[in-house]
Order: structure tokens, then sequence, then C-alpha cells
């Protein structure tokens, strides 16, 4: 067998992967069976998309559902969102495809599961109008569900992205609306201030439709036991840096991964990891990383770089005198900088204190301020 490292954290995982969340799918594909809609909402790189794999996989299993799995990722037009629609029924196998293609047949629009679909007459002929076909594919939950008796189970990944399309939600609204007996709508998104502006303000098409969903942390004690399985499956120990590794990833799910990954590769096998092959993980982790955080930290107002100063500081009290003084921040402008930054997901209530989402970026940033010679700049 080859030796290959068992940890992925740059891309969704296969269902099988996918560390518990039991719960969350439970809920999920219950209020979906009942035609509820869900706002699924958690932090970037939470695990939303490997949710909705291993739920739909579950879903599929039971037989009583058609999963379709839409990424609206950077749309900017109804054409791209009509593109992404076809694209995520083009992913269906089986005989429900085949009806999915006879009715598409019918409505004459050009749609198709196969190569020739709309996406390639909108690039041939950019001056198609996408309504149509759009209109078509937002109908087509009602349609199957006549054909086939299946409900249509329809998750909307990166929702948020769909801001920038005027309209569409009003457009969607007009659609689903119609649909309780014939489809579920999963909404999924990473950025909290967007989703509550899609859901959460009065005089929004979406306004209070969607029963809200979080994806919080993982658990350390089962991120261990995940971690510990994998290494002695490829004959690797990791126990004796394993709680160095779980205190820096504070149960973020794609850091967990990343350091685990970076870790298992200092390992050769049959070795254990010790404390010299952690700080060696760790250090290539923070490179890897590095530009990432640079990217983010020069794209905030400097209020906002002040405020994460502040609380990654004075972690205790970020709006005490001494941690507002130490930034040069006022009351006002920390509190103002706060809320947007939990808008963006960068931080998040925690028990009553203000903390980073992301460990690695409260790490990067701590660097920084320390002037540490090897800190990125
Ligand atoms: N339940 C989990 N068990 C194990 N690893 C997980 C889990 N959830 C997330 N991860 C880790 O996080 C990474 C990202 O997962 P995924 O792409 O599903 O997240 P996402 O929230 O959809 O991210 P994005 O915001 O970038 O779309 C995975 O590659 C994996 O390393
Ligand atoms: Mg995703």
């Amino acid at each position: 067998m080859a030796d290959v490292n068992p940890f992925v954290y740059s891309r969704p995982l296969a269902p099988e992967d996918v560390l518990d969340r039991e719960p969350e799918i439970r809920q999920l594909l219950s209020l979906a069976a009942g035609g509820h809609y869900v706002r699924l909402y958690a932090p970037r790189r939470f695990g939303k998309t490997s949710l909705l794999g291993k739920a739909f996989a579950e879903a599929e299993r039971g037989g009583e559902l058609v999963p379709v799995l839409v990424d609206l990722y950077g749309v900017l037009s109804y054409a791209d969102v009509t593109i992404r629609i076809e694209r995520a029924y083009a992913q269906l196998k089986g005989t429900i495809r085949k009806t999915i293609e006879a009715i598409l047949r019918t409505t004459g629009l050009g749609l198709s599961l196969g190569a020739p679909g709309i996406s390639v007459k909108l690039q041939l002929e950019p001056r198609t109008d996408p309504l149509p076909a759009l209109h078509a594919l937002l109908d087509l939950p009602q349609r199957v569900a006549e054909r086939s008796g299946t409900r249509v189970f329809v998750a909307l990944d990166e929702f948020q992205d769909i801001a920038k399309v005027q309209d569409f939600d009003k457009l969607l609204r007009s659609h689903i609306q119609h649909q309780g007996e014939s489809a579920s709508y999963i909404f999924c998104g990473s950025e909290p201030g967007m989703m509550r502006e899609l859901f959460d303000v009065k005089g929004r098409p979406l306004y209070g439709q969607a029963e809200p969903l979080r994806l919080g942390r993982l658990p350390d004690g089962e991120v261990a036991a995940y971690i510990a399985e994998r290494f002695a499956r490829t004959k690797r120990s990791a126990d004796l840096v394993l709680d160095a590794l779980l205190a820096t990833a504070r149960g973020h799910p794609q850091r967990a991964m990343l350091l685990a990954h970076r870790l298992w590769d200092e390992v050769g096998p049959g070795k254990a990891a010790d404390e010299d092959d952690w700080q060696n993980a760790l250090a290539r982790t923070r490179n890897q990383v590095a530009a990432e955080f640079d990217a983010l930290w020069r794209g905030l107002e400097a209020n906002e770089q002040r405020a994460l100063r502040a609380i990654a500081l004075f972690p205790e009290a970020p709006y005490g005198a001494r941690a507002l003084g130490a930034v040069d921040l006022k009351k006002s402008g920390a509190h103002y900088a706060v809320r947007s930054l939990l808008a963006k997901g960068e931080l998040e209530e925690e028990s009553g204190r203000t903390v980073f989402v992301d460990p690695l970026f409260e790490l990067w940033l701590n660097d920084v301020q320390r002037g540490r010679e090897d800190a990125p700049l």
C-alpha cells in the first residue's frame, strides 16, 4: 500500500472521512424531509460542503430524495446562476437523470445535462437571455416530483454570493414558495453579515424563511481520536504531541487537518512524532498560511486591524483602557470594527467573549506584533 498522507485539508471531504456532524446531519435531513428550508451557517472552512456531501450520501442511500448541490461561489449574473444550477443537475445519475433530461428537452431552451448544455449556448451566444432557462431550472423540482414522486433536495452552497445578483432572491422565492410538497432547500453560507442581510431583514424576499443551523468547532476528543486513528493506520503515532496540536487548532476543522497533515509529513513510517517534529510542522504551517493572512490583513480597515490587535494582545479585556490605549483605538471605534469583523466571520462570540475564528490568524498576528525575525511582514 502506498504511504499516502491521510489528512485532506484543501477540499471538501469524501463522506466517509467526515468526522462526526451526525446531529447536524440528522437535523438537516429531518427538516428537509418535512419540506422546511434550512439556513446552514458556518465560518469559512468549517466543513459546510463536506457536511452537505455526507448528508446527501445518506439521503441518497435512503432513496427518498433527489440531491442537487449547487455551488454559487463567485456568481455575478443570472447567466452564472443558470449555468451553476444546470451543472448541479448534471451530477445526477441513473433513472432520475433520464427523467430530468426528458423534462428539459420539452422546454426547448437548450438545457441539457450532457456536454452541450446552456453554458455552451450562453458562451457562444452571449446575448442569449438566460431568464427563460433559469425559470425552467427553478421549476424543475416541481416537475421532477410530479413525474418521479421523489422530493428534490436542493442545497445552495455559498449562497451569500447571490447578493451580487440583483433580485435573485426575489426570483427564487417566487418559485420555491410553491414547492413545499416537491422540494426542500438548504441555503449555505459563510458570511454571517450577508446571510443576516438576506434572511433577517424585514422586507427581503427570504425574510424569516429558513430554520437556522450553525456548524461549530469540532470537539477536541473527537479530533484527537480521528488523528490518532489515521496515524496508527499509516504506522505512525502522534500521541506525544497531540495535545499541542489540539491546543493550537482549537477545534477549527480545517486548521486541525492542516496541522495534522504537516505533522504527518515530518514523521517517517514506524516512528512517533516528537516535539521537534511538531515544531517543524507548526513552522511549516505558519509559512504556508502567511501569504493568505497578509492579503487578508491588507484588506482590512485600520480600525479593524487595531481591534484585532487589541484582542490578540488582551484577549481577556480587549475593550479595556489598557488594550485600547495600546492600539490607539477609541471605544466606539472598537465596537464598530468588531461588529464588522463579526459580520465578515473573522471573529465570533464564544461564551461572552470575542475570539478569533481562525487560531492561525491569531498566531500570525502575534508573530507580527512581536516583530519576530522570521515573522512574515
Ligand atoms: N467534519 C470534518 N471532519 C474532518 N475534517 C473536516 C470536517 N469538516 C471540515 N474539515 C476540514 O476542513 C476542510 C474544508 O472543508 P469544506 O470544504 O467542507 O469546508 P467549507 O466550510 O465548505 O469551506 P469553504 O468555506 O472554503 O467553502 C476539509 O478539507 C477538512 O480538512
Ligand atoms: Mg464550501
